[in-house]
């Protein structure tokens, strides 16, 4: 059977051990193919810069939590509740591919930003105009709780009037904390520049400036900005 390493010898190239050995660490971005990909820019970007396995495949939890730790600053109790959302598509040997998580209504979801839903045909491919409204949604300045309140309400009646049913409340919990995961993320205090949007969104890579800041990202905080979120939604 071929694997998807031998499919993409970029892949292939990367882990040759002797450009290991060049290339240190080797968190160098390489971008993988899209077919091995899911429709989590975050988990996508820790795969093409070398700290979840390149090719996508049979990646267990503790790779997902110790990636989450070591290269973005998560402390244990946010790294950990992030990482216990992906059981429900682990294979009997305990490991999931980044495609699995295209699987509709088990983490992934219908109101996405920069994703279509589910009954529009393709879920988990990064939409170039829907990312454009993200961007729009903070006139020309930076993305901030304020602008992402803003896509949330707007992407909500977007998703209606395509004629999407509502999210359950577990899929709707998740969708908030995710419509501020990459503000916590990035720590760069409440303000997402738009050259860090289009590199997270469009590279689906993690700058420098996020990997080099150490402040720790807690489940307090991720939950603090989901919060004021939703009270920008109603003031
Ligand atoms: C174990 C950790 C993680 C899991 C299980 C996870 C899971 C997911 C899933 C399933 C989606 C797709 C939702 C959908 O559109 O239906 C998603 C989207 C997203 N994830 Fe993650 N994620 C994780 C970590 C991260 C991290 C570290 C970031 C950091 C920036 C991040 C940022 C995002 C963003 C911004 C979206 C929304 C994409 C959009 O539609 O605009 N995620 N995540």
């Amino acid at each position: 059977m071929p694997s998807s390493r031998s499919e993409h010898p970029q892949l292939q190239y990367e882990q040759k051990p002797e450009v290991k050995q060049l290339l240190g660490d080797n968190h160098s971005y390489i971008r993988g193919n899209i077919a091995t990909r899911g429709p989590c820019p975050g988990l996508n970007a820790l795969a093409n810069q070398g700290y979840l396995p390149r090719d996508g495949n049979n990646i267990t939890l503790s790779e997902v939590e110790t990636a989450l730790m070591s290269a973005l600053h998560m402390d244990k109790p946010l790294a950990s509740a992030l990482t216990n959302s992906l059981k429900p598509l682990l294979h009997k040997d305990k490991t999931f591919n980044l495609v699995d998580m295209r699987q509709h209504n088990i983490i992934e979801h219908d109101v996405s930003f920069t994703r279509l839903d589910f009954r529009q045909g393709d879920n988990y491919t990064f939409q170039p105009p829907m990312f454009q409204a993200l961007l729009a949604d903070a006139n020309g300045g930076p993305v901030t709780v304020k602008s992402l309140a803003k896509t949330y309400v707007r992407r909500r009646k977007e998703s209606k009037a395509a004629g999407s049913p509502g999210l359950s409340i577990n899929l709707w919990f998740v969708n908030l904390l995710q419509s501020v995961s990459l503000l916590n993320t990035a720590a760069t205090g409440g303000k997402l520049s738009r050259e860090l949007m289009v590199t997270f969104y469009t590279e689906e890579r993690f700058p420098e400036e996020v990997l080099r800041n150490e402040k720790p990202r807690t489940l307090f905080g991720l939950v603090g900005n989901a919060l004021l979120l939703l009270f920008y939604t109603f003031f």
